[in-house]
């Protein structure tokens, strides 16, 4: 038989249990709004449980949801999981031990890298409750300045290539010649590395105008960002008739002094052509 002190009795159990289990639960924050991160730099990613209870005995899972589904980094039962580590994070990733009793799991993420871009999930687990936070990670780098280079006569006018190095996101390139208006050029071509940075390159041929004067330029719009190079063609170089074939690095401003020195070779080279070819002969003949 039932008694009123008995089921006081249970209901008293049935409240402390309720009481308990809703002590296990906790809530997890991050940051409300998304992180932007410079290349390069060393990041940390807000994530803490409220109340401020300790984790040491939870699992604390970090992933990349858009990138591949391998823990960024894993910590279950005291100890740190790296078997299944995205190798891309590997030696990058880390938690703060001693914040680990009061609930903060944040998460720090050394040198940076394009790849790292994405949305992340803080998950906290315990054995009887489990919830998560995202947190959006924006990367930005500026590439390196471009570089131009000369590839010689192409189809009836000057073939130039323009490089950049290190970017994210993707960038876009154009050639422009003095007056600032766009050349038409081929298509870009990127090139994503390891590290999700990208390269670009695009070629143009360009024609003879009145100050030879061309700008490489190349741009992010998302993190507005600009690099650009400007080159100066001597217009002896535009002349067909000129017998040499060249393939050298021009970078401003050291791509001035390059230009202002091959003209001068140029000239030069024009100047002595026939006593040249005559010594050449006489140093061949002589070998023999
Ligand atoms: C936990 O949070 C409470 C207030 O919410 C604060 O008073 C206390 O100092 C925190 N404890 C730790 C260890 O951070
Ligand atoms: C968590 O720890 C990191 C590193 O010490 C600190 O920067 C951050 O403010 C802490 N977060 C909270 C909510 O205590
Ligand atoms: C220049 O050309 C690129 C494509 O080559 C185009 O996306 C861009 O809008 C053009 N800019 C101008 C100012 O015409």
């Amino acid at each position: 038989m039932v008694t009123g002190r008995d089921s006081l009795f249970v209901s008293l159990l049935i409240l402390l249990h309720s009481l308990t289990s809703e002590s296990a639960k906790f809530e997890v924050l991050g940051p409300t709004e998304p992180i932007v991160a410079v290349a390069g730099d060393d990041i940390i990613l807000p994530c803490y449980l409220k109340p401020n209870i300790s984790v040491e005995d939870m699992t604390v899972d970090w992933r990349n949801l858009d990138f591949v589904n391998d823990p960024v980094y894993l910590y279950q039962n005291g100890k740190i999981i790296l078997e299944d580590q995205n190798p891309s994070y590997r030696g990058r990733t880390s938690l703060f031990k001693e914040e680990l009793w009061r609930g903060n799991t944040s998460l720090k993420l050394t040198r940076v890298q394009g790849n790292d871009e994405g949305l992340y999930e803080c998950l906290i687990k315990s054995p009887s409750w489990y919830e998560d936070v995202q947190i959006q990670v924006f990367v930005k780098a500026v590439g390196s300045r471009p570089v131009v280079s000369i590839e010689g006569h192409r189809e009836g006018g000057m073939g130039l290539v323009c490089q950049s190095e290190g970017w994210h996101p993707e960038p876009d390139l154009v050639w422009l010649d003095s007056k600032g208006v766009n050349l038409s050029a081929e298509t870009s071509e990127t090139h994503r590395d390891l590290k999700g940075f990208y390269t670009i390159k695009r070629h143009v041929i360009v024609q003879e105008t009145d100050t030879n004067r061309f700008t490489c330029r190349v741009l992010q719009r998302r993190i507005n960002e600009e690099v650009e190079t400007e080159v100066h063609i001597p217009s002896e170089l535009f002349d067909y008739t000129t017998p040499w074939r060249l393939s050298f690095l021009v970078s401003f401003p050291l791509g001035v002094i390059c230009v202002i020195g091959l003209a001068l070779t140029v000239y030069w080279i024009h100047k002595k052509k026939g006593a040249k070819i005559d010594q050449l002969n006489l140093k061949l003949t002589s070998i023999k």
